[in-house]
């Protein structure tokens, strides 16, 4: 195959990564554990190109900026080095989710790219490899090639940082988007300047890494009150240890702070939900199936809401399996 093209769609961690032990490799300092969304789906073809010189990047119709299409280059080159291979592609990618505001749209984008690129060079990767891979892209992608929910072990190396999926009970994520602009800080950046000048990032890292046990046991007892509780609290120290950062980086706004507190009272008056945040300033509401349509509507005022549930992982088009399915 020389051809390839792959859906992935985003992820949205209930436990947070939030800091690499090793910023080449991609291990993270905990681990963490999400739901695939499905929603938002990125679809990404990759085309092997022998007489170019260099790789094409071309995201959403555009070709993309000279930073965005040197990531792909490095995410490519590592897929190469794997296939023993030197030829150059065009990758070509849509978003349904917008770029870079917190809404995951790195997640799945390579999470589609590893999928799509390792069946171009003609790599035969399973579920866990082409976790690995994808991590190395963008550490939350290696979650979105996992169906549902997906636990992505910290690991010591490259060889055991990887996600696997958990059983859950069934969820739904309702997707608020406020009304904001693009985000300033990427990621990647805010989670280095984070561990290098926040006096609370050691605490974050501890506690999370305990948030992460708490979760596993809660989501085995299909305890959804608990799985509630920690996912909001951990949201909250994840931007509370961003903002302890010298200088500062505030992701949420006051539109986003608006939906936490509308989340609260829902509570109060009875309706079970629990919200939480990414790197930006969109908020998404955890909530069981059965109160999905009231919590939707209750922060219709708030911004757009889009009611998510677990969503599949990453699939090659043409092929009917996941690469977890069919156990390659
Ligand atoms: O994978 P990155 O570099 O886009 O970082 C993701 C960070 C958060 O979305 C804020 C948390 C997470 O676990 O997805």
């Amino acid at each position: 195959m020389t051809i390839a093209t792959a859906h992935a769609r985003p992820n949205i961690a209930l436990i947070k990564y939030w800091g690499k032990r090793d910023e080449v490799l991609m291990l993270p300092q905990t681990g963490s554990l999400s739901m695939t969304l499905d929603i938002l789906p990125t679809t990404t073809t990759v085309e092997l190109t022998p007489a170019h010189e260099a790789d094409t990047f071309i995201l959403g119709g555009t070709t993309a900026s000279q930073v965005e299409t040197e990531r792909v280059t490095r995410f490519l080159d590592l897929v190469r080095e794997l296939a023993g291979s030197t030829t150059r592609a065009t990758v070509r990618s849509r978003n349904e989710a917008p770029t870079a505001a917190g809404m995951a749209s790195s997640a799945a984008g390579f999470a589609a790219l590893a999928a799509a690129a390792s069946a171009a060079y003609g790599l035969e990767l399973d579920s866990r490899a082409l976790s690995r891979l994808a991590r190395r892209g963008s550490g939350s992608a290696a979650r979105s090639v996992i169906d549902g929910f997906a636990v992505w072990h910290a690991g010591v190396d490259d060889e055991t940082s990887f996600a696997e999926a958990v059983e859950a009970p069934p969820m739904r994520l309702v997707s608020v988007a406020v009304n904001a602009p693009r985000k300033k800080v990427s990621s990647r950046d805010a989670m280095r300047h984070t561990a290098l000048t926040s006096p609370f990032h050691s605490a974050w890292v501890d506690s999370t890494a305990r948030d992460l046990e708490e979760m596993q046991a809660a989501c085995r007892a299909q305890d959804f009150t608990r799985i509630g509780e920690l996912t909001e609290s951990n949201a909250l120290r994840m931007h509370a240890v961003t903002q302890s950062a010298q200088p500062a980086i505030r992701y949420l706004l006051p539109e986003s702070i608006a939906v936490f507190n509308a989340v609260q009272e829902l509570r109060e008056g009875g309706l079970e939900a629990y919200a939480t945040a990414d790197a930006g300033p969109h908020v998404f509401v955890l909530t069981q199936p059965e109160d999905a349509s009231a919590v939707s509507d209750a922060l219709a005022s708030l911004g757009e809401v889009r009611i998510a549930g677990p969503g599949l992982g990453v699939r090659i088009e043409g092929q009917g399996m996941s690469t977890q399915e069919s156990g390659r």
